[in-house]
């Protein structure tokens, strides 16, 4: 394998220079990590599974017309995006109260919200993503005004779509968190979603038994992390459907080139 210049290495993923000019490649690693980093830990086939679920999820939205990094998965690990100047909010989008919004707002968890709710956190790790206002996005200039609008008008789609989308499969979206980015064009930039979309960045809970099969497992130490994650992307079309649920099988449906 050639070697490649490394851009950035976050907690679960690394970024490394494309093959063309304003491309990069977005690998994803095995690594977990809760409670800004303090809970650390590595999950067999979590990266796997995650580029496959993100790269399902980014197409479906693309078709729907949300514009997205994603340009197409290189191999088990890797994908190809669209580089961007990421915008420094975590974007969130809640349908049920879970998490920090229970803890902070005395909602017990699973409580249905009387409509989805957009939340704002700054991205500085170092300062465990604070909650802000819209005031403070403005203020301080880590968006526009037309900047947000679009990214909360994006947002709501795309809590819309993934709640029919999961919905489908048996699945509830509690909550979700994307990013965005700046994408440079001919007369200026447009903001594209970026980063990832998996059950490391979602809660996603059984319809039925209202189980968790996202991060939360590895969070709550529930175990089954991996099976979770592997639960969601059989459901989900992505893996074959005669998994053995103690040995993860990451076999692909289809076109894994
Ligand atoms: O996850 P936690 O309880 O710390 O925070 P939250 O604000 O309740 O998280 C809401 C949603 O955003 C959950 O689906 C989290 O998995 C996701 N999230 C994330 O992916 N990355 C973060 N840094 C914070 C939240």
């Amino acid at each position: 394998m050639s070697r490649r210049t490394q851009i950035y290495e976050g907690k679960a993923k690394i970024l490394y220079e494309g093959p063309e000019p304003g491309t990069l490649v977005q690998y994803f690693k095995d690594d977990a990590t809760a409670f800004n980093a303090q809970k650390k830990a590595t999950l067999d086939g979590k990266g796997v599974l995650n580029n496959r679920i993100s790269e399902f999820v980014m197409m479906r939205l693309e078709e729907i017309g949300i514009p997205t990094h994603f340009i197409k998965r290189l191999n088990m690990r890797e994908q190809l995006i669209k580089k961007v100047e990421i915008i420094p909010l975590e974007v969130i989008c809640r349908n049920v109260a879970a998490g920090t919004m229970s803890k902070r707002l005395g909602i017990e968890e699973g409580e249905k919200l009387p409509r989805s709710i957009v939340e704002f956190c700054l991205k500085r790790d170092d300062l465990g993503d604070p909650l802000i206002a819209e005031e403070h996005i403005y203020a301080f200039g880590w968006a526009t005004e037309s900047e947000l609008d679009e990214i909360i008008a994006m947002t709501l789609r795309i809590n819309d779509y993934l709640m029919g989308m999961f919905g489908g499969v048996g699945i509830n979206l509690i909550d979700f968190k994307i990013e965005f980015g700046r994408l440079q064009t001919e007369d200026g930039h447009k903001v594209i979603l970026a980063d990832e979309i998996s059950p490391d960045s979602c809660r996603l809970w059984d319809r039925e038994t209202n189980k968790k099969l996202d991060k939360d497992r590895f969070r709550r130490d529930l175990g089954d992390v991996t099976e979770a994650y592997t639960e969601v992307a059989t459901r989900l079309g992505i893996l074959k459907e005669s998994q053995n649920s103690s040995a993860p099988n990451l076999s692909v449906v289809s076109n894994d080139e």
